[in-house]
């Protein structure tokens, strides 16, 4: 058996709130290799956004470690090793849509035609006529896949995505999970946090957040 890319162990995670502390995350474990789709499902307020930001290195455990291919990670990785979708999307408001979508390709230039990338990328899904507006010109769910395309535009060995299709209709939901299966069968590791059942269908391995914890689902 290969090394997972992503490994969390033993992952705590406490919050303070007036009405009391809440521990969200209690001892929970979690390996994804390269070119797995796992989907992460639990009740609204379970902890699925806590644990994506963990993975991703935006937020540190009270105890427990995340490793990002054998090495414990320190902040944020590089996007080309890690890239997210957030729920709350975060585009550049300043940038156009395409620019948006090319800042990971520019931070770090490899082998692909940025242009060419870029469009390909959002004609994929969808949007590929909105690359010259700003992202306050365009919807919400058109915003959630120009956030997508950034996420993939990189090719990051990980790739957590936070309810990739909550603001999607039905018609516009395909493309998505397309693309995520496309990325892991490029070898890209992919995590879903998702109460779409679109989108567990498609996942190699189904897991729930429950308690702190997760378990099979
Ligand atoms: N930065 C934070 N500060 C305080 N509480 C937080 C923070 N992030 C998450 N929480 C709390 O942790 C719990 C889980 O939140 P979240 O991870 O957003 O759940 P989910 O994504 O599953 O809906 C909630 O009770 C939320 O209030
Ligand atoms: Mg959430």
């Amino acid at each position: 058996m290969t090394t997972p890319v992503l490994r969390a162990s033993a992952l705590r995670r406490r919050f303070a709130h007036p009405s009391g502390d809440v521990e969200v995350l209690r001892g929970l474990e979690l390996s994804v290799h390269g070119g797995e789709l796992v989907t992460v499902s639990g009740r609204s307020g379970s902890g699925k956004s806590a644990l994506l930001a963990l993975l991703g290195g935006f937020d540190s455990p009270d105890s427990g470690r995340v490793l990002l291919a054998g090495q414990p990670i320190d902040g944020a990785p590089p996007w080309h090793t890690c890239a997210v979708l957030p729920q709350a999307l975060g585009l550049a408001q300043e940038l156009t849509v395409a620019e948006n979508v090319a800042l990971p390709l520019r931070l770090r230039p490899g082998k692909d035609v940025v242009e060419d990338r870029v469009a390909q990328l959002l004609a994929d899904l969808g949007v590929g006529q909105l690359a010259d507006r700003y992202p306050g010109e365009v919807s919400f769910g058109q915003q959630q896949r120009v956030a997508l395309a950034r996420a993939v535009s990189g090719r990051p060995k990980v790739l957590l995505t936070d309810e990739p299709t909550a603001h999607l209709d039905a018609g516009s939901t395909p493309a998505v999970l397309r693309l995520l299966r496309r990325c892991a069968g490029e070898g890209v590791a992919v995590i879903v946090a998702t109460h779409d059942d679109a989108l567990h269908a498609i996942a190699d391995r189904r897991v729930r957040l429950a308690d702190g914890v997760l378990s099979a689902a």
